[in-house]
């Protein structure tokens, strides 16, 4: 096993629970990894409010993990990395920054009718990021970009929401429908808690992608590996309800922890 002299945290964030999505992937690659995530759930949900605001506490929150030990630090937002993934990278030369965005290069690839819809923040699809992506990566295909307010703060909620998150996918999936795309992405990391309820609403013909598997991928890859001897531990922090991330991490992850409420 090769070594690394760098400190084996990475620190992870989002707005909210949504990148337990990623960090439940990191996990499950790389259990031997020190992993510190925060949920930004006090000041959630980012994709409904203006981009000042989302850097600003993408800038503290980045502060908090470098301050903890993290050498890198996961943006597991989409609606973040569109707004300051450019900011951190400028404030935070040190860290290993890695940000999420919505996967319309694997959708457009594997789209056999080059009809592919994308579900994410009002913020994330209004973005310059966002508009360059879909230029890049998918100017052969019709791209349905679908907004969905709300419904990360619903999916925030948990169960008390459920009649809400309910009516929330089947408006959001009907113009999807309509549009006859084979292949969606989901362009939010709180959407892949709910991909059985978007499937069971799509149909079976229809492709779901996420990409927590591809950027935890790439993260673990950038980190290198950790030191042998060091006792590998998740920590979760939040700013808002700690139940809500407790619930939803021994739900999605199977960890059975106690998160810490911190202010940032
Ligand atoms: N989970 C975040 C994303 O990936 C957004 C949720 C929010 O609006 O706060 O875009």
């Amino acid at each position: 096993m090769s070594l690394t002299a760098r400190p084996p945290l990475i620190g992870v964030f989002d707005s909210g629970v949504g990148g337990l999505s990623v960090l439940r992937a990191l996990h499950q690659r790389r259990p031997d990894c020190s992993l510190l995530y925060l949920a930004d759930s006090g000041h959630a949900p980012y994709g409904e409010r203006d981009g000042a605001h989302v850097v600003d506490r993408s800038l503290k929150i980045a502060q908090y993990l470098a301050d903890q030990g993290a050498s890198m630090v996961v943006v597991a937002c989409n609606t973040a990395t569109a707004a300051a993934i450019d900011a951190l990278r400028g404030r935070f030369s040190h860290l290993s920054l890695v940000g999420v965005e919505p996967g319309v290069k694997p959708a457009a690839l594997v789209s056999r009718n080059k009809r592919i819809g994308v579900m994410a923040t009002p913020s994330t699809l209004a973005s310059a990021r966002f508009a360059t992506l879909v230029q890049r990566h998918a100017s052969d295909c019709l791209v349905v970009s679908q907004a969905c307010p709300g419904l990360a703060a619903a999916i925030e909620r948990g169960a008390a929401a459920g009649a809400e998150i309910d009516a929330l996918l089947d408006r959001y999936t009907k113009p999807l429908v309509e549009a006859q795309v084979d292949t969606v992405v989901l362009g939010c990391t709180h959407y892949p808690f709910m991909a059985d309820r978007i499937a069971m609403r799509l149909g079976p013909d229809v492709t779901i992608l996420d990409t927590a598997d591809a950027v935890a991928r790439h993260a673990l890859n950038l980190h290198g590996t950790s030191e042998p001897d060091s006792l590998p531990e998740v920590r979760l922090r939040t700013t808002g309800q700690t139940t809500v991330l407790e619930r939803l991490a021994m739900a999605h992850l199977g960890l059975s922890m106690a998160a810490q409420l911190v202010e940032i």
